[in-house]
């Protein structure tokens, strides 16, 4: 079932396996003001889900944010084939037999630059490469991995190695097991702090639960390590 999460924004979660921890996986759903509907990492499509979103209008793109959100996409621009596919550059340069349209980058598409904004996240390994975007109408912040928020639906083995793997539970955090893979520091910081410049008031997570009200304050919290020094 879509959830709305504000203004011209949806999501659906799924559970996944991630290196034997489940997780719940968050696909977002954005309307554009001009017609038409992105997805950002897609879920598992199902007929009822699809129809659900075939309600909303034409889906016109597919968002892969980050190179670890690749699941699905096949399927995906297989189901609405007039979808353009979009993905993080380490994800395109990687995935050479998946369709890709066009490589993210901090310039939105004409498509949806009505409508959000984009930040390609530097600093960071290759691996977590990472296009964050605000949606406007909505005020969010939408990620893939930059930021977990577990939370008491999600489930108590995750709760429990999310202690190790991600940091004190609860809360919105980077996980400490990417921190040794900010390679420069400077660069990390620098895009921190411009998407801290968007003025948003939700985070949507790709995993955990919606940060709804507050959410720059969370942000900025999640990453005091980075930013006090
Ligand atoms: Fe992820």
């Amino acid at each position: 079932m879509l959830q709305s999460l504000g203004e011209s924004l949806w999501a659906h979660q799924q559970r996944i396996r991630f290196g034997g921890l489940p997780l719940w996986h968050r696909m977002s759903v954005i309307t554009l003001a001009g017609g038409g509907v992105v997805l950002h990492s897609p879920t598992r499509l199902d007929a009822e889900l699809k129809e659900q979103i075939s309600h909303l209008g034409k889906v016109v793109a597919v968002i892969a944010p980050s190179w670890w959100h690749d699941l699905y996409l096949r399927e995906t621009v297989q189901a609405f084939p007039d979808a353009a596919l979009y993905g993080a550059p380490t994800l395109v340069r990687w995935s050479r037999r998946l369709p890709f349209t066009d490589i993210l980058s901090d310039s939105p598409p004409v498509l949806w630059k009505g409508d959000m904004d984009q930040h390609h996240v530097e600093g960071i390994g290759l691996f977590l490469d990472e296009v964050v975007f605000y949606h406007r109408p909505s005020r969010s912040v939408v990620l893939a991995d930059l930021l977990f928020n577990i939370s008491q639906s999600d489930a108590w083995l995750t709760r429990t190695l999310a202690r190790v793997v991600i940091g004190p539970y609860p809360g919105c955090r980077f996980a400490r097991l990417y921190r040794p893979f900010v390679v420069d520091r400077r660069r990390f910081r620098a895009s921190i702090e411009r998407i801290l410049e968007w003025d948003f008031d939700q985070i949507v997570v790709g995993h955990g639960a919606v940060v709804q009200n507050g959410g720059k304050a969370v942000f900025r919290k999640a990453f005091d390590w980075l930013l006090k020094r």
